[in-house]
């Protein structure tokens, strides 16, 4: 299994190119189930999650054609990816497929929307807490659907359609949003979800259904409107860019010290850990080309953050910034509320030296002056890269193990980060 070596100690200075965003392209192809019409996305990163996710939707039946790139095209422009579900073969999404991809369950949506019945294996994904299915279900049902649960599927069912509903979270979800929305386009009638999710991935699949011919409105704020319509077309649409991939270069570039160009990257999908890191000590310019952060100098400043749903501080960038914060000039506080067991990188996180204690959600960390390079392994994809970053500022020589869980999420990390003069590489056993 492939490991990275890193070297720490160099900053990082050059320019970033920032990826299409996995949470959003994961949910856009699979709205591309709605339509027997082609969907085209552009910007789509090259990710091991999206390839899984080519095959669960090949197992359905969808056709999907990847551009290569094209003469001319810039080196790090992501993929274009042409999907039609002209023929659903098959309603079913098997244990063995859906296991290993949390978000693939999500397909039960289209499916039943459009196919009236769907049979998808309960889900797998990131070690980072149970991560129930319970909310998904929930508005499933309150679209009309007869759910069962048999050997470890759930089974859906909509023998006349789904009827347009009121929805109503009781907390914050954006797979329940997702999958409620997708379902919703293609139901009778009028669906009203309230407590929606925010996140800027949402209104992207929004806008993108809309192309499609959907009637959604109020995607991007907690109550969203449904007009259900009887198809919807191809459309083209381009993915927007990574917000957790731009977070975590920034948080890199804070740690190492350096002046790095976050390319492509927009502030306002993540403003709230921008200004963390300006809290931090870093300095963050807006331009025209994207982001710019530099450190230079002064120390880091200790934080007291705790994660919240858009436009809060992301869960998603919650391990990064702890790595960050092992080495500030003092105790900072990180309280993860999104997810009950997302801390698995605190142990890996003290190999390198960091003093990180637990107290149920909240974890204190005693920044040090220097983190010393370690072996490493970790259980899920922002966790790898919290080791990443922390080994980028670690004196010494770091080894990543588990190098799958960064090609989930970060298309062509070592590459990036060598490119701005960071000594970072692939070893292939
Ligand atoms: C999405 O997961 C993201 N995944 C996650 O990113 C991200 O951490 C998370 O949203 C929060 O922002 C994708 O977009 C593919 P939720 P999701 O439904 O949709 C509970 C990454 O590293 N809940 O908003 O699964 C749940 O347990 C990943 O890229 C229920 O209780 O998250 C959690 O505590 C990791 N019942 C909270 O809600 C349900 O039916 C928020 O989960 C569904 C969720």
């Amino acid at each position: 299994m492939d490991r990275i070596r890193i070297v720490g100690g160099a900053k990082l200075n050059g320019t970033i190119p920032i990826s299409g965003a996995k949470n959003a392209a994961l949910p856009l192809m699979i709205a591309g189930l709605l339509s027997e019409e082609t969907l085209i996305l552009d910007n789509v990163p090259r990710l091991a999650d999206v390839a899984q996710l080519q095959r669960i939707l090949g197992n359905h039946g969808v056709d999907i054609m990847s551009a290569g790139k094209r003469p001319g095209a810039r080196e790090y422009q992501g993929q274009t990816l042409h999907i039609s579900a002209a023929d659903i073969i098959d309603t079913t999404a098997p244990y063995e497929l859906v296991s290993r991809m949390r978000a693939s369950f999500w397909v039960i949506a289209p499916l039943l929307a459009r196919m009236h019945e769907a049979r998808v294996s309960l889900p797998g994904g990131c070690a980072i807490g149970t991560r129930p299915v319970d909310l998904l279900i929930m508005a499933l049902e309150k679209l009309g659907a007869e759910i069962t649960i048999d050997g470890g599927y759930v089974i859906a069912k909509a023998p006349g359609g789904l009827k347009g509903a009121t929805i109503e979270f009781p907390k914050v979800t954006v797979s329940g949003t997702h999958v409620a929305v997708m379902a919703a386009t293609l139901a009778r009638g009028t669906t009203v979800i309230t407590n929606a999710a925010c996140e800027p991935e949402i209104l992207d699949v929004a806008d993108c259904l809309n192309k499609m011919g959907a009637r959604i409105l109020g995607a991007g704020t907690p109550r969203i409107v449904v007009e259900g319509v009887v198809k919807l077309n191809g459309a083209r649409h381009t993915v927007l860019p990574d917000r957790i991939e731009t977070g975590t270069y920034a948080m890199a570039v804070t740690m190492t010290g350096g002046d790095v160009q976050l390319a492509g990257a927009r502030p306002e999908l993540l403003q709230s850990a921008l200004d963390v890191l300006t809290q931090a000590g870093a300095v963050v310019a807006v331009n025209n080309e994207g982001i710019r952060v530099t450190r230079n100098g002064a120390g880091i400043r200790p934080v007291k953050v705790s994660t919240a749903p858009f436009p809060g501080f992301p869960t998603d960038l919650q391990a990064q910034l702890m790595a960050l914060m092992a080495c500030a000039g003092g105790a900072s506080r990180i309280t993860e509320t999104i997810f009950e067991n997302r801390f698995m990188h605190v142990q890996e996180l003290a190999r390198f030296g960091a003093r990180i204690s637990l107290d149920g959600e909240t974890a204190t960390i005693d920044g040090i002056a220097r983190l010393r390079g370690a072996p490493v392994m970790a259980t899920d994809l922002r966790a790898s890269v919290s080791l990443v970053i922390a080994g980028l500022a670690a004196e010494g020589e770091t080894m990543v193990n588990r190098v799958y869980h960064l090609d989930r999420g970060f298309e062509r990390l070592e590459e990036k980060l060598s490119a701005c003069g960071a000594s970072i590489e692939r070893i292939s056993d």
